[in-house]
């Protein structure tokens, strides 16, 4: 096992009708105004905006509202926001939806003391305070909820870069799964691969890492049987909170304990097809871009390799495994190639010179611009 550092600050307040808690957690924490934001309206249906409205007015809280942060959210919606955030001199951030709503949510919070946020992104500025944020969660996927990381797309130059800091971990994340019991199926799905993938990317990294690598397994065959259960019966609650946990998980820092940081290139190759074609859901794209990878590294490390095909899909090689792993996704309706996310041939030279943007891609192996085009071609 890797030496490693471990880091999370975040309160959890985990179950049904937690929410209700949010306007005396603010209190407590002196906090008299926040701003609201959210994405396209969902939180009106699954009830979590109207739990939140009855505990602000409960404890006399002041809020601003703010509407609109799209899927695969833009720098230009955080700048808005965070004008909007100084503007009425807020104390605080709520954030009431999916990653989406919590990324650009830790944009605002931090972009309130910086000259331009999207400096950080470009990592020629860090960050050095924040407001205090606050999410209530609806889409079990990201991890952001429990953690320091924001992606943000710049339409301008069709970069979707990600960043790190423990300033921006939120103060308090609320997840209850029942808000959850709206998505559509598949939203939960994209929320299951995505988890997956957190997990994957730090899986192969080290075969002695024996517990986290343990918890990693565990993680995984829940969030597979969650999902299979959540597709048979939406309603099923219990099968939410639990795949809603291994989510949490999955990106919170414990899934990457003594695995060097993780390998990442899946994830920055996945932002560059969403950055070009921001339809394109994140969980979606890392469906189909993971199984190629693995049949391309593979060989590389066939220990640990082995060890995933046999704990988590009962399979006695690896092929045998991917072909398992894509059968599940093609079963969960979701694309297993490029075409089917609908990225044509002539899109390809474009995504290898958008995931190459990075000073490195890769850590299990460091990936040439041949490497990524030759795994694009494996995924079409
Ligand atoms: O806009 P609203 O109305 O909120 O609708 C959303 C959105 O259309 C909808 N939704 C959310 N909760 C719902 C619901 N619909 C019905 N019922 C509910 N209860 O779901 C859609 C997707 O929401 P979004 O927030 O975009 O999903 P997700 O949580 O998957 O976030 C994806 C974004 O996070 C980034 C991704 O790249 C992508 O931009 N990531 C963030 C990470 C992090 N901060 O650690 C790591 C990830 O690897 C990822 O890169
Ligand atoms: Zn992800």
């Amino acid at each position: 096992m890797k030496a490693f550092n471990f880091f999370n600050p975040t309160r959890i307040l985990f179950g049904k009708d937690k929410a209700e808690n949010l306007g005396a957690e603010l209190k407590k924490d002196c906090i008299a105004k926040v701003l609201m934001i959210a994405g396209g309206g969902s939180i009106r249906q699954n009830g979590a905006y109207a739990d939140f409205v009855k505990t602000m007015q409960e404890h006399k809280i002041d809020f601003v509202e703010s509407w609109g942060v799209q899927a695969n959210p833009t720098l230009e919606k955080a700048r808005e926001l965070i004008e909007l955030a100084k503007r009425e001199n807020v104390q605080a951030i709520v954030a009431i939806g999916g990653g989406s709503v919590i990324d650009t949510a830790k944009a605002v919070a931090s972009g309130y003391y910086l000259e331009d946020i999207w400096a950080v992104y470009q990592r020629k500025a860090v960050i050095r305070e924040a407001l205090p944020l606050y999410t209530i969660l609806t889409i079990s996927a990201t991890g952001s909820e429990m953690n320091g990381n924001t992606v943000l797309t710049n339409t301008e130059t069709l970069q979707k870069w990600g960043i790190g800091s423990e300033k921006i971990y939120p103060r308090l994340s609320v997840i209850d799964p029942s808000y959850q019991r709206t998505l559509p199926a598949a939203q939960t799905v994209n929320g299951a691969l995505d988890a997956i993938a957190h997990i994957l990317e730090f899986y192969f990294m080290d075969p002695d890492a024996c517990v986290t690598l343990g918890i990693n397994d565990s993680l995984q065959c829940t969030i597979i049987e969650m999902t299979d259960r959540l597709l048979a019966d939406p309603q099923d609650f219990s099968a939410r909170a639990s795949l809603a946990w291994a989510a949490t998980l999955a990106l919170n820092g414990l899934s990457g304990v003594g695995l060097a940081g993780g390998d990442w290139a899946c994830h920055q190759i996945e932002h560059s097809f969403s950055a070009l074609h921001p339809r394109i859901a994140h969980g979606a794209g890392l469906g189909v871009i993971f199984p190629a990878w693995i049949e391309f590294m593979a060989e590389r490390q066939p220990a640990v390799f082995n060890r995933w095909a046999k704990n988590v899909w009962g399979a006695s090689g690896i092929s045998e495994a991917v072909m398992l792993f894509r059968d599940k996704i093609k079963a969960w309706g979701s694309p297993t190639n490029l075409r089917e996310l609908g990225i044509s041939e002539s899109d390809i030279p474009l995504l290898v010179e958008k995931s190459m943007i990075a000073p490195r891609l890769g850590a299990l192996s460091r990936f040439t611009a041949s490497d990524v085009e030759a795994l694009l071609m494996l995924a079409f």
